[in-house]
């Protein structure tokens, strides 16, 4: 071959890497961001890329679109391996017409997720763009159509991580969206159907970019984020971390690491963690910070309905989907946010053959007309449906309260548990003690020539009778009312029994969750 042919290749090769240029380039540094290439190489390990559609053209015609073109259309693609392990990506370029889809530049990313869809790999989206090509029209919106198609048929069979790390407007949202994950960067990614401008046109509101849809936004106020991270290199770091628990695709195993802390390691501070007072707060990421391998704990949606708390952690180098009631976060109740955060978090652990930890201690549902006005009957039910849907392995230990529906719906025995235990402070019944009393004792409490020493007396008994979790175990609610300490090993042990349980859900097309 002439040398000359090699030399043309090079050529095209080193324009596609030049983007839309050093100046643009700068522009994207100077804010503090990297440029798609950049971020691909922090995600991948050495040598892994390879990339494809280097040399793609878009076909506009308008605008004087025709004379401008970029090797690539704004949008790196390919594949490669996270921690030997194979993934594809797309990284969109903010330097080419600032990172907008255009007809090629979808066809791009839906090719790559047809590979993934194939292969059985996981599909990482790091996005950065204004949106549809504005010149391209329709065509670009058909672009954008054929992508979330993709997102949706692929969810559930692979995972799918979207990264927003700079601008993310209009329909573009709705990619990441439906992915499993979105991760955020502080200051420099939003996300809104419609910016600031328009937000000022139509409801005369004067809100900034980061009021509307900075990071902190979505990840405190909407819950659209999962994750707000500090910079792009913790967002990378974090997808990475993220990837180390789950597996590649649906008939994957979650990957199994050989872990060195004890399998049998008992922790003595768990049996006086739960105060005396069953009133008083305690942290329960403590309690699982000392349940799980190394205390290790990835928490996803931290900042979001912070009164559930949901994320990974390993039990003797095994994967678990942990969720868990906060009782220093509104006494750990139930409300909307925290039952939609449950629900969605148990369906990813399931479709992905993640076994399912819930730490229960929970008051209730919240009461109020803004929960029931807002529908807290079908967001309760969305979490009810999802763990009695889930046939993964699934664990319970009660540590504490499990009173009301909330009991039902927080993976009791009832909806398939597998093994529900309680720690000896377990308090198991329709109502806690006062609020039960009032209403079954009313009347003989108010003939009462004693009112208070009345309610005093009975909330006594029915606390003795029911606050107890030995009423749950004589039915066989419970397994086994264990101490604390042998929490641990007894879990490890558990897993590992379940690890090859096999149930399943009456054949259907798909359920009707409480949307
Ligand atoms: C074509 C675009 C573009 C777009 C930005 N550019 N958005 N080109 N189509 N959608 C170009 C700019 O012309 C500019 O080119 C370069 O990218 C950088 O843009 P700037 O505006 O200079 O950057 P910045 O000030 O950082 O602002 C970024 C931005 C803003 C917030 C994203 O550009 C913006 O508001 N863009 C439009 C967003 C939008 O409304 N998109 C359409 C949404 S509707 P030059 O050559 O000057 O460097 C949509 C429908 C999808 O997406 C529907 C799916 C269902």
């Amino acid at each position: 071959m002439s040398t000359d042919r090699i030399r043309h290749l090079r050529q095209q090769r080193e324009k596609a890497l030049e983007g839309g240029g050093s100046a643009k380039l700068a522009d994207v540094h100077k804010r503090g961001k990297l440029s798609a290439r950049e971020r691909i190489a922090l995600l991948l390990d050495e040598g892994s890329f390879e990339e494809i559609g280097m040399l793609v053209r878009h076909r506009s015609r308008d605008f004087g679109l025709e004379k401008q073109h970029y090797p690539g259309d704004g949008v790196v693609t390919g594949r490669g391996t996270i921690n030997g392990r194979a993934v594809v990506v797309y990284s969109q370029d903010f330097t080419v017409f600032g990172g907008s889809l255009s007809e090629t530049h979808a066809e791009k990313i839906c090719a790559i997720m047809d590979h993934a869809l194939k292969n059985g790999v996981p599909i990482i989206g790091l996005n950065d763009s204004g949106g549809a090509r504005i010149q391209e029209g329709v065509v670009s919106l058909g672009g954008y159509a054929d992508i979330f198609l993709r997102n949706t048929l692929a969810s559930g069979v692979v995972p799918q991580i979207s990264a927003v790390m700079g601008p993310c407007a209009g329909g573009a949202v709705y990619s990441p969206a439906i992915t499993d994950f979105v991760f955020m960067v502080k200051d420099t990614s939003y996300m809104f159907v419609t910016g600031p401008n328009v937000v000022k046109t139509v409801t005369h509101e004067d809100v900034s970019f980061e009021d509307l849809g900075g990071a902190l936004t979505h990840a405190t106020k909407s819950g659209v984020a999962h994750f707000a991270m500090e910079n792009e290199v913790a967002c990378i770091d974090g997808i990475k971390r993220l990837l180390s628990f789950i597996p590649s695709n649906n008939a994957d195993d979650p990957p199994l690491i050989e872990s060195d802390d004890d399998a049998g390691r008992v922790d003595a501070d768990l049996d006086t963690l739960i105060p005396e007072n069953p009133n008083r707060p305690y942290d329960m990421k403590e309690v699982i910070r000392r349940l799980v391998d190394h205390g290790d704990f990835f928490e996803v949606h931290e900042l979001y309905a912070p009164n559930l708390i949901v994320g990974f952690a390993r039990l003797g180098g095994a994967p678990v989907g942990i969720v868990a009631n906060q009782p220093s976060v509104l006494a750990g109740v139930l409300d909307i946010d925290s039952s939609v955060k449950g629900a969605r978090f148990v369906r990813f652990c399931d479709a992905f053959n993640i076994p399912l930890l819930v730490l229960e201690d929970v008051p209730g549902f919240l009461p109020g007309t803004d929960q029931e006005w807002r529908g807290i009957i079908k967001h309760g039910a969305k979490l009810l449906y999802a763990l009695c849907e889930a046939t993964v392995p699934k664990i319970t230990v009660i540590t504490r309260k499990a009173y009301g529906g909330a009991y039902c719906v927080m993976n009791s025995k009832h909806i398939r548990g597998d093994v529900n235990y309680a720690w000896p402070s377990a308090e198991i019944a329709v109502m806690g003690p006062k609020g039960a009393v009032e209403i079954i004792f009313r009347k003989e409490i108010a003939q009462s020539g004693d009112p208070e020493g009345a309610l005093r007396e009975r909330e006594a008994e029915y606390g003795a009778k029911f606050a107890n979790p030995y009423i749950a175990a004589e039915r066989g609610f419970v397994d086994e009312v264990i101490i604390p300490h042998e929490t641990r090993p007894k879990l490890i042990r558990a897993l590992r029994f379940l690890r090859n349980k096999v149930d399943t859900n009456p054949k259907k097309k798909h359920g009707n969750i409480p949307l």
